[in-house]
C-alpha cells in the first residue's frame, strides 16, 4: 500500500518503535495519524514530531488494557487505512509463578486481548473501505528465541499465531495483516524489566547482543506496509548483527 494520502493508528507511540513509526509513516506522506498511548506527556512529544512533518495528528489517551474501553474507542475511531497494533509490556517482577493473577490478566490483555479487539474493529472498518494493512508488533521471542519472561513470549507467541491465522483475510476482503519481530531494542520498556530499572536478565541479553534502534524497526513495519506483494500473515523479523541490519522474511505457513 501506498502510505501517502493514508490515514493510520500507532498504538504504543509515547516512545520506542511506535514513535518512530509514527514519524516515519508522516515522513513517507501519511495524512492523518491517530497516536494511541497512556503516557500523556510522551505522546505529546510524538504528536509534535509528527506535526513537524506536515501531517495531520491526534493524541489519544486509552487504556489498551480496558477491553470495553478498546472496543469503544476503535468503533469511533478505528475507520483507518493503516493500523500498528504495537503497543506492549513485559511482566516485570515478580514473574510466573509468583505473579498474581491481576497482573497476568493485564499482561494478557494489553499484548493479546485488545490487539485482538482493535483488530476485529479495524478490518470491519477495511472492509467497508476496500481493504487495508494491519501490522502486529510480534517479538523474535515468538521463533523460540529467549524465554527469560514466559508471560511475554507466551503473549507474543499468541500474537504470532493470531496473525499467520489472519492471512485468509486478504483474500476476503483485501486486508493484509502482518508480524513485525524485532529482536534486541533498545527502547523504554527495557527498563521496566526489573524493580525500578533493567533485570539482571536483561542486563545479560543487553552484554551479549547488538540492540536495534527504533527506526530500524519502523523501516520494517514500513516495508510490510508497502509491500502488496504479499500474500497476508507475513512476517519480519529484524536484528543486529555485526553493526548492520538482518532481515528475516516469513510467511503465514513458515516458521
Ligand atoms: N524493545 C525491544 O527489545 C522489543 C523487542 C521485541 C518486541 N518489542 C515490542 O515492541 C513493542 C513496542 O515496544 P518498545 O520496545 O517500543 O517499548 P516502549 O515501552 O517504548 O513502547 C511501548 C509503549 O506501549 C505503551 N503501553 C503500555 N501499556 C499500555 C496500555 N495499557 N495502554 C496503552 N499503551 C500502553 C507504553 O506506554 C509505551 O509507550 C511492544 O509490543 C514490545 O513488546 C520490543
Amino acid at each position: 500500500m501506498e502510505i501517502r494520502g493514508r490515514t493510520a493508528i500507532v498504538t504504543g507511540s509515547a516512545g520506542g518503535i511506535g514513535r518512530a513509526t509514527a514519524v516515519m509513516l508522516a515522513a513517507r506522506g501519511a495524512a492523518d495519524i491517530r497516536l494511541v498511548d497512556v503516557k500523556e506527556d510522551a505522546l505529546a512529544e510524538t504528536a509534535r514530531l509528527v506535526a513537524d512533518t506536515g501531517a495531520r495528528v491526534t493524541t489519544h489517551i486509552l487504556d489498551l488494557s480496558d477491553i470495553a474501553a478498546v472496543e469503544t474507542w476503535f468503533q469511533a475511531h478505528g475507520d483507518v487505512d493503516i493500523l500498528h497494533n504495537n503497543a506492549g509490556v513485559v511482566s516485570g517482577l515478580p514473574q510466573f509463578p509468583d505473579v498474581d493473577a491481576a497482573r497476568l490478566r493485564w499482561i494478557i490483555d494489553v499484548n493479546v486481548t485488545s490487539l485482538v479487539a482493535a483488530t476485529q474493529v479495524a478490518v470491519q472498518a477495511m472492509r467497508k473501505r476496500g481493504g487495508g494493512v494491519i501490522v502486529n508488533t510480534v517479538s523474535t521471542v515468538a521463533l523460540g528465541t529467549g524465554f527469560y519472561d514466559a508471560m511475554y513470549a507466551t503473549t507474543k507467541a499468541a500474537v504470532m499465531m493470531f496473525t499467520r491465522c489472519c492471512a485468509p483475510l486478504k483474500d476476503e476482503c483485501n486486508v493484509r495483516v502482518a508480524g513485525m519481530l524485532p529482536g534486541l531494542v533498545d527502547t523504554p520498556i527495557l527498563d521496566t524489566t526489573g524493580a525500578g530499572g533493567k533485570s539482571e536478565w536483561m542486563k545479560t541479553v543487553l552484554a551479549n547482543n547488538e540492540a536495534c534502534t527504533p527506526e530500524d524497526i519502523a523501516g520494517g513495519v514500513v516495508a510490510l506496509i508497502e509491500d502488496d506483494s504479499l500474500a497476508g500473515g507475513d512476517w519480519l523479523a529484524v536484528r543486529r548483527l555485526d553493526g548492520k541490519i538482518e532481515y528475516q522474511w516469513g510467511h503465514a505457513d513458515t516458521i
